[in-house]
C-alpha cells in the first residue's frame, strides 16, 4: 500500500513538472482532479479491495494528496495567467508618449469672464473693488441713493422683499457699492463692484429677473464731470473698441445731479446707421452722474469739500453687444452648446 501511494505521489510530481501552459494545466488537472474520472477518485474506489486495516491509512494519504494536488495546480494557474499576461504586454507595447483621452474641462461663463475684464480695467486705473451684499437693506439700496419711500423712481425697480419690518430686499442695482464705499472709506475715494441685481422683471429675451452690474464712483476735492467722462472714455475704449466713441445726454436718476445717460457709438456699424442702433448710430449704455450732494451728506461725506462721479452699467448688455447675442435668456439656461462657443 505504502509503494503505491509513494507511486501515485511521484506520478503526480512528475506530471506536475511537465505542465509548460494552460492546455497542459488543463490536462494534468483533468487526469487527477476530474470529479468520476481523475485518477485520485479511481484511486479511492481501490479501498474496497483492501484490508480492514489498511484502509484508513490509505484514505488520509489520498486525501492529502489530493489536497497537495489541488494546492499545487492552483499555485500553477495562477503563476501561467501571471506568465500569460507578461507574454501579452511583451508582445503589445505600451507607448507611453501618446496622447491621452482628452477630458472635457469646464471653463468660465462668458458674463464672469466679462465681469472679471471689467474689474481687471478698474484695477489698473486705481480703483478698488468692493464686495457687495446681493441682499440690502431699503437703506442701502433706495432711500441713500435718495430714494425714500414714496419717491416714483422707486416703480422702475421693483424688486423682491424678504420681510416688510426689517425691509430686506434683493438689491435692484450694484449702486449701493457708493454707500458702502462712503461709509468706510475717506476720500479720496475710487472703488466699483460688480455683481448680481434682481428685478420684479419678465424673462425675455431683452429682460431677466436676475443679470449683472456695475457701479463705480470716485470722491475726491475737486472731481468734474471731466473726470468722469475721462474714466468713461478709457473704460469704454477697453471694453469695446479703440474707436468707440461716446456722447452723453442729459438724464435723470436721483442720486446724481447732475445725470447723464451714456450713448456709444454703435459697434456694428461704427455710426453709420442699422438695425441693431435703429438708424440712430448710438447705442445706449449707461447712467452716470455727479454723485447728488444728499447722498454726499447722507453718507457721512462733506459736499462742501468733496465731490463726486458715479455711473452703472449691466454687464449682460456688454455681453450681448460684445458678442452680437440677440437674447438674454442663452446667457442664463446654460446650454452648453450656446456656451461651447465663447
Ligand atoms: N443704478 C442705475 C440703474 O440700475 C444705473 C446708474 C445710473 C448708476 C446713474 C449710477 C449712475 O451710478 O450715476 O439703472
Amino acid at each position: 500500500m505504502i509503494d503505491q501511494i509513494r507511486g501515485l505521489t511521484h506520478q503526480f510530481e512528475t506530471d506536475l513538472a511537465t505542465i509548460r501552459d494552460l492546455d497542459g494545466y488543463t490536462a494534468v488537472r483533468n487526469k487527477w482532479l476530474a470529479r468520476e474520472t481523475g485518477l485520485i477518485t479511481t484511486s479511492m474506489k481501490r479501498l474496497r479491495e483492501m484490508s480492514k486495516e489498511d484502509r484508513p491509512a490509505f484514505g488520509q494519504a489520498m486525501n492529502e494528496l489530493r489536497l497537495r494536488a489541488e494546492d499545487s495546480l492552483g499555485r500553477m494557474l495562477d503563476g501561467l495567467k501571471l506568465a500569460a499576461r507578461e507574454q501579452e504586454i511583451a508582445r503589445k507595447p505600451v507607448d507611453v508618449t501618446r496622447p491621452g483621452f482628452p477630458y472635457p474641462l469646464g471653463w468660465e461663463h462668458p458674463i464672469r469672464r466679462l465681469q472679471a475684464e471689467i474689474e481687471q480695467i478698474f484695477v489698473s486705473m486705481g480703483f478698488r473693488i468692493l464686495d457687495c451684499p446681493e441682499v440690502e437693506t431699503d437703506y442701502y439700496n433706495f432711500e441713500a441713493l435718495n430714494m425714500p419711500r414714496q419717491h416714483p423712481a422707486r416703480d422702475a425697480q421693483d424688486t423682491f422683499y424678504f420681510d416688510e419690518a426689517e425691509l430686506k430686499l434683493l438689491r435692484t442695482h450694484c449702486s449701493p457699492v457708493q454707500i458702502h464705499a462712503m461709509e468706510t472709506m475717506k476720500p479720496p475715494i475710487r472703488a466699483a463692484s460688480t455683481g448680481r441685481v434682481y428685478r420684479r422683471d419678465p424673462f425675455d429675451a431683452t429682460h431677466s429677473p436676475m443679470f449683472f452690474q456695475v457701479d463705480v464712483l470716485a470722491v475726491d476735492e475737486g472731481i468734474t464731470m471731466g473726470d468722469l467722462k475721462g474714466t468713461l472714455e478709457v473704460f469704454l475704449k477697453r471694453i469695446f473698441h479703440p474707436d468707440t466713441r461716446m456722447r452723453l445726454r442729459p438724464g435723470y436718476f436721483p442720486f446724481v445731479e447732475p445725470g447723464a445717460e451714456v450713448d456709444i457709438s454703435c459697434i456694428f456699424c461704427f455710426g453709420k446707421g442699422c438695425r441693431i442702433c435703429k438708424q440712430t448710430g448710438w447705442i445706449e449704455i449707461l447712467g452716470a452722474g455727479m454723485i447728488h450732494p444728499k447722498v454726499l451728506r447722507m453718507s457721512g461725506v462733506d459736499d462742501s469739500r468733496y465731490s463726486g462721479f458715479a455711473w452703472g452699467m449691466g454687464i449682460d448688455r456688454v455681453a450681448i453687444l460684445k458678442y452680437g447675442v440677440e437674447d438674454i435668456r442663452l446667457f442664463f439656461e446654460n446650454d452648453l452648446r450656446f456656451l461651447r462657443q465663447f
